[in-house]
């Protein structure tokens, strides 16, 4: 049972009744059940404090082996949004006068296209990176695990983060993204996963007419 390597006691964990777990669970819903994609945003500024809070929230996350293989390049220069919508709108000409038309017609309700000015207008674009592999102080490879769902499950606790802020999000994944890395100098270990924009919703902005599926379609209970 002993372990030589250090242990503390728990802390920041409460035995809750079950009436207030459900109670916090039921709020917790509630107001994820709030967020919606936004398109459409405001150039108000968002103070650089409250991008820091949610990305040491993200830092939180578990990891495969507690690697914490990810990155995040939170940019607010306008010149930076500016090279990054100009590529960004590139590879999404390619794509929308390539994808298939399957693909095409899931996206057909959200009414996307190629323009996406949101890139230049939210005063904040988080581009979230995976590292692929970790780098010793000597240049050697560190090896990390579950990359993939390591960052992802970081990335939506920046999303829900952004949202009980009040901030309104956009999970963007122009399609390919190798230019992130150039456009933000970052090493060839990494690779970018999805651009989180965020900001203000615009006072006018839209949202499509989606559902969710309900629980009994997405979960199976057993005993
Ligand atoms: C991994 C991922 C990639 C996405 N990529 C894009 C994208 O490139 N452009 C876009 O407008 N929305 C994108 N979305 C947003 C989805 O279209 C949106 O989450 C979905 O339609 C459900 O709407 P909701 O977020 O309002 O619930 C993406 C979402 C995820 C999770």
């Amino acid at each position: 049972m002993g372990t030589p390597f250090p242990h503390v006691p728990l802390t920041g964990w409460t035995a809750r009744s079950p009436e207030e777990l459900l109670a916090r669970a039921r709020a917790m819903r509630e107001e994820l059940q709030q967020r919606r994609t936004v398109r459409d945003f405001a150039p108000t500024p968002v103070p650089r404090e409250v991008i820091e809070e949610a990305i040491r929230a993200a830092g939180t996350a578990p990891s495969g082996a507690n690697r914490q293989p990810w990155h995040f390049v939170a940019v607010s220069d306008p010149e930076t949004k500016r090279q990054i919508r100009e590529a960004a709108e590139a590879e999404e000409r390619e794509f929308y006068a390539t994808a298939p038309a399957e693909w095409l017609g899931a996206l057909a309700p959200l009414g996307t296209n190629p323009e996406k000015p949101f890139l230049e207008i939210a005063p904040w674009l988080i581009a979230v990176f995976q590292e692929r592999h970790g780098e010793a102080p000597d240049g050697s490879r560190i090896m990390n695990y579950y990359v993939q769902e390591s960052v992802g499950i970081a990335s939506g606790m920046l999303i829900a983060t952004l949202h009980h802020a009040g901030l309104a999000t956009l999970t963007h994944t122009p399609s390919p993204m190798a230019f992130l890395g150039k456009i933000l100098g970052r090493p060839a270990r990494e690779r970018a996963m999805m651009l989180i924009v965020t900001g203000y919703a615009a006072p006018d902005a839209m949202v499509p007419v989606i559902a969710k599926k309900g629980l009994a379609e997405i979960a199976t209970f057993v005993g």
